[in-house]
């Protein structure tokens, strides 16, 4: 097939024989089956799995209130939901009590009609009446509870956290049902606990199902009256579905959560300050972020109910280490898992490291290596082995006290732990060095300019030296791109054609070895080159736009999509996408594997659609369960976060698309995203916020990343030399393409200067102009961005 055939032409024809892959029964199972891989048991006396047949009484509009993903530009348009109740149905008809099925489902329907979203209704009474049928119908109750966010939002608090805290009694009644939400959704509303204190006074047995998009209130879960608990995520287009297979024994549970759950929302360390004002945040945490924080700070393992890594299985397992080997800094670790119990199941092994508290403080534990087995059957074993690198155990030290700007690894005993959880992983193997070492040295980048003070491994906080602001008139032309008109894509614009026009070099002769990059470019002149750095008119079933599109060079205008919980395509177009799990469920399937074939499954679908770049994995970190997005994103550990999202590239990319890995970096708060600075110590940086990325670089190569709305240290990231031609291309030899976030507020020609190469979903080419006349930009700047551009789209389609 001709390059860039189906971008060229939108053939819309079904990439496979045996039809069109899009939402395909395989897709769709696959979908089912990350699910049911996903979802984490959180509680279990016995009670679960249940026998087919048992009656049960399915309470709290979150039956049929099911959220299936997160709001904004990661929710998928699929041709339908499988709620719980139906579900439930399907695997065992008849074991529900229809009538309270049908109360919940009128309920949900009208509400819907209102308008009020998925997840944001208000519970309503569970009248007597029908409880007392339930009652005599069931003596086991499942209550469902379910929750959604967005983008552009973040999740209310309830109480204020922060001088610039945007929700207020308006904010709240404007996202969901009137008023339902005003102590925050991290805990029950009144409403559900009234719902949940019905249920443990009327049935002896309770399961609660948590249908949520990120960390919520466990600790009601330790009541005795709650048998047993179902984390299940926002599970995508078949989570109802996956939610039974797991109930009724069809699946044994293998998630393991890659959040920490603590007794209350403010026992995160970053939730005081979290809207502490519209224009900035201070990351005064620092590298004590999620389980980093709860295991190290005196006093805070007590305020967890569910630690990182944990999740309950139908069987039991052995997890022994046999023996460790060493070579320089590559550790083996030999494993044994055995299955002791009397049902098939995974166990996921995870390898945790204790660094010394020298000079540098450290956390008390750190996520090193893991491996899910495979199925295993009672009484069989698996042996493998884990390898750990010793140097990802180095601290990164920005201050000097072992080596100024350099990954170092102090003197001192390091312990490996072995085992199921951050908690239950007791140590197998130590190690001592003998002196300090410099693992490797860098420069200082991106240092903070204005951070009050970061905490240290003992509770209390220092004060870091900062660098001078940044001059905002440095670049000699007044900033005012983020207030101009936004000049639209042109809908007119010629479509691709592929006459070649007599005597010009075309894209294609370069993208099959017949002409050289350098003499194709040579013949592009400058408001050609211009108008290749900015994002181009949708075409076919897009609706976030393209890039490339200049016809008389034969450059094709290749369409991107958004992601990741499946392709997005808007209605009116009539195409319906597979709508997986969440990426937050993705990373607690703690399985790679899986994560690759959804990767490659979104990929094949975005490709049969004529689109090329997929806006997928996003990795952003769960610095605070009140981040709107988190949904989208998968962890508050880096290391997890950077397997997971370079499995899902590799998946994407086998299918010959581009994956674009998003939001580069600290986007870790909607509200106010495009004005905030997220200030940071070069050491959180580092260790937390830039590691999933460069984890990504390393080992999966994605073709593109798009930098994020927010500024870091007082530049914004599209702007920021620093982070985009030092640190990632310099430092982590990325050799992709870098583009903006969407209307992002960035200067266009400080983006150029930066080297993000293309402005999205359009750019600005009279300012491009401007400051190429004034000699703020030179043709070489913009040749260094669209020449990163054209190897792009020779490498895709
Ligand atoms: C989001 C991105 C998304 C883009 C295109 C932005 O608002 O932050 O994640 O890919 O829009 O829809």
């Amino acid at each position: 097939m001709n390059k860039w055939y189906r971008s060229v032409h939108l053939p819309h024809t079904p990439l496979s024989d045996k039809g069109y892959v899009t939402l395909s029964r395989e897709h769709i199972d696959l979908s089912c089956k990350a699910a049911t891989e996903g979802m984490v048991l959180l509680k279990n006396d016995g009670t679960l799995p249940l026998a087919k047949g048992t009656p049960v009484a399915l309470l709290g509009k979150g039956t049929c209130d099911y959220v299936r993903g997160g709001g904004g530009s990661g929710e998928v348009h699929t041709s339908y939901i499988r709620n719980i109740a139906e579900g439930i149905e399907l695997l065992a008809p008849g074991s529900t009590y229809a009538p309270l099925n049908d109360y919940y489902r009128d309920y949900v329907q009208s509400q819907r009609d209102k308008g009020v979203e998925f997840g944001m209704l208000a519970e309503p009474e569970l009248p007597d009446a029908l409880l007392e049928g339930a009652r005599q119908h069931a003596d086991v109750a499942i209550v469902s509870i379910s929750r959604f966010s967005g983008e552009g939002w973040d999740r209310p608090c309830g109480f204020p956290c922060g001088a610039d805290d945007p929700w207020d009694q308006q904010t709240v009644d404007q996202r969901a049902d009137k008023g339902v939400f005003m102590k925050g959704d991290f805990s029950l509303t009144d409403a559900e606990r009234a719902t949940v204190d019905k249920a443990f006074a009327a049935f002896g047995t309770v399961i609660v199902l948590l249908n949520v998009g990120g960390v919520v209130d466990t600790a009601w879960l330790s009541d005795p009256h709650v048998s047993a608990a179902l984390l299940t995520w926002q599970a995508g287009m078949e989570g109802g579905l996956a939610a039974a297979k797991l109930l009724f024994g069809d699946a044994n549970p293998s998630g393991k959560l890659a959040d920490t759950f603590p007794m209350h929302i403010s026992d995160f360390p970053s939730t005081a300050d979290f809207h502490q004002s519209r224009y900035y945040v201070n990351y005064t945490e620092d590298v004590y972020v999620g389980y980093r924080y709860f295991e190290t700070i005196p006093g805070m393992k007590e305020r967890v109910c569910y630690p990182f890594g944990f999740g309950l299985s139908y069987t039991t397992f052995n997890v022994k280490c046999t023996g460790v080997s060493q070579r320089e800094h590559d550790l083996t670790f030999r494993v044994q898992v055995t299955n002791t119990g009397s049902r098939a199941g995974r166990e996921v092994v995870q390898l945790y490291v204790s660094a010394p508290q020298g000079k540098l403080g450290k956390p008390a534990r750190h996520l090193l290596a893991f491996r899910k087995t495979a199925m295993l059957s009672p009484g069989e074993q698996a042996e493998f082995d884990l390898a750990a690198d010793l140097r990802d155990a180095a601290s990164y030290d920005d201050t000097g006290a072992v080596c100024r700007s350099a990954w170092v690894l102090e003197m001192g005993e390091y312990g490996f732990h072995l085992g199921t959880d951050v908690r239950s992983a007791p140590i197998v193997h130590t190690l001592v060095l003998a002196q300090d070492e410099t693992v490797q040295q860098l420069i200082s980048h991106l240092a903070p300019t204005s951070l009050p003070r970061r905490l240290k491994a003992d509770g209390s906080y220092e004060t870091l030296p900062c660098r001078e602001p940044r001059s905002l008139d440095a670049d000699n032309l007044p900033n005012k791109d983020s207030n101009a008109p936004r000049p639209e894509p042109d809908p007119n614009a010629p479509p691709f054609q592929e006459e070649p026009v007599y005597g010009r070099i075309l894209l294609r002769d370069v993208a099959e070895g017949r002409a050289d990059m350098e003499a194709f470019l040579a013949q592009l002149t400058d408001d050609e080159l211009i108008h290749l750095c900015g994002g181009q008119p949708n075409m076919g079933v897009a609706d976030t736009c393209g890039m490339g599109n200049l016809p008389a060079y034969g450059v094709p205008n290749i369409m991107t999509a958004d992601g990741p919980a499946g392709v997005r395509i808007n209605p009116p177009a009539p195409v319906r996408t597979t709508c997986f799990p969440c990426g937050t469920l993705l990373a607690c399937t703690w399985d790679p594997a899986i994560v690759e074939a959804v990767g490659a499954a979104g990929g094949e679908e975005l490709r049969e659609n004529d689109e090329v770049m997929w806006l997928t994995p996003a990795v952003n970190i769960h610095r605070n369960p009140l981040c709107g997005r988190n949904f989208e994103y998968y962890s508050e550990d880096p290391f997890i976060a950077g397997v997971m999202g370079a499995a899902m590239v590799r998946g994407i990319q086998s299918a010959g698309v581009s994956a674009c890995v998003k939001h580069f970096c600290c986007n870790d708060k909607e509200h106010f995203r495009n004005e905030s600075d997220s200030r940071l110590s070069e050491r959180a940086l580092r260790e937390i916020y830039l590691r999933a990325f460069q984890r990504i670089v390393r080992d999966s190569a994605p073709m593109s990343i798009m930098t994020s709305y927010n500024a870091v240290n007082g530049w914004r990231t599209a702007e920021s030399r620093e982070l985009l031609t030092d640190i990632l291309r310099g430092e982590w030899g990325y050799e992709g393409l870098v583009i903006t976030d969407w209307w992002g507020h960035s200067e266009h020609h400080l983006e150029v200067l930066a080297g993000n190469d293309v402005k999205m979903p359009t750019g600005f080419p009279a300012r491009l102009r401007e400051a190429l006349d004034r000699g703020i930009i030179t043709r070489s700047d913009l040749l260094a961005c669209v020449r990163r551009l054209m190897q792009f789209l020779c490498r895709v389609g």
